[in-house]
């Protein structure tokens, strides 16, 4: 081990705007972590916000254009929203890690670092597979907002995890099963493909989300599922709304128990399909 820090190296790789410049430095971090090149020390400030490349152009939700549904175009469009929100979410996971990682332990610099690798990959992915398809990353607006949760969670790790892994990156379980169909429909397989490695990949990042809040919940002497709805109250200003995705949240640590509670109550049996994936509120 020499004396190279994580956390400056996690500072240095989310203040890196350059979308391929931040891939590679996430992946040599992840890896440099994983065989003890180094240190657990945290002796650098996580930045407030992480460096963003000029394009895309980020826009309010309210600004965001309509994607055409079911067009060529509109599906081109969310890979693109899709590719952001993997984009962000490399950040993310970085940023949880390098804030958080002191005071939570090795293993959870392990878990975050790992996540962070995985959306870094899922990113490229998707960057890729939109230069095949005639786009680019950065080709369209894309949400701002994404940063919200970070910002707002920044200053406890248990309002952290129940708002990203547990509230965000989990509505992927429940939206990327219907989106996988709709490609697969339009004959696009491998979109379709790699939209199902990523959820597949996403059922992990929740239930590291999950297996932390749970120990950090216990070891404050609190019922994870009461302080899972009260921070869900206070930080998240979205709904929380079946159908949920029963299996994979299970798989993920998120039982009917801990979904009861922090529901938001429905009026009518279904949600409309207005909202789909892609949207603003999954990672
Ligand atoms: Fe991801
Ligand atoms: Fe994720």
């Amino acid at each position: 081990m020499n004396g190279t820090s994580v956390a400056s190296t996690i500072r240095e790789t989310m203040l890196t705007a350059d979308p391929f410049a931040k891939v590679m430095k996430t992946r040599d971090l992840a890896r440099r972590w994983r065989v003890g090149e180094l240190a657990f020390t945290f002796d650098a400030a996580m930045p407030n916000a992480p460096a963003r490349p000029e394009k895309p152009e980020l826009l309010a939700p309210a600004a965001m254009p309509k994607r055409g549904r079911g067009s060529a175009h509109g599906r081109l469009a969310l890979l693109h929203a899709l590719a952001h929100i993997e984009f962000v979410a490399i950040d993310l996971a970085l940023d949880a890690a390098g804030r958080f990682g002191a005071e939570m332990g090795r293993e959870f610099v392990d878990d975050w670092l790992s996540v962070a690798a995985d959306e870094a990959m899922h990113y490229a992915l998707l960057a890729r597979r939109l230069r095949t398809l005639g786009s680019f990353y950065g080709a369209m607006p894309a949400h701002d907002g994404l940063w919200d949760s970070a910002r707002d969670t920044a200053h406890d790790v248990a309002a952290r995890l129940a708002i990203v892994p547990m509230v965000l990156e989990a509505r992927a379980l429940d939206v990327t099963p219907k989106t996988v169909e709709k490609f697969l429909a339009a004959g696009d397989v491998r979109s379709a493909r790699i939209l199902q490695r990523i959820v597949d990949d996403e059922i992990r990042h929740v239930r590291f989300g999950t297996k932390h809040f749970v120990a950090l919940c216990e070891s404050r002497g609190e019922s994870p599922v009461t302080a899972w709805k009260t921070l869900v109250q206070r930080h998240f200003h979205g709904t929380v709304k079946p159908p949920f995705n029963d299996s994979a949240r299970r798989a993920a640590g998120l039982s009917r128990e801990m979904m009861a509670g922090v529901a938001t109550p429905q009026q009518a049996p279904h949600t409309s399909m207005h909202e789909m994936a892609g949207g603003s509120d999954q990672l």
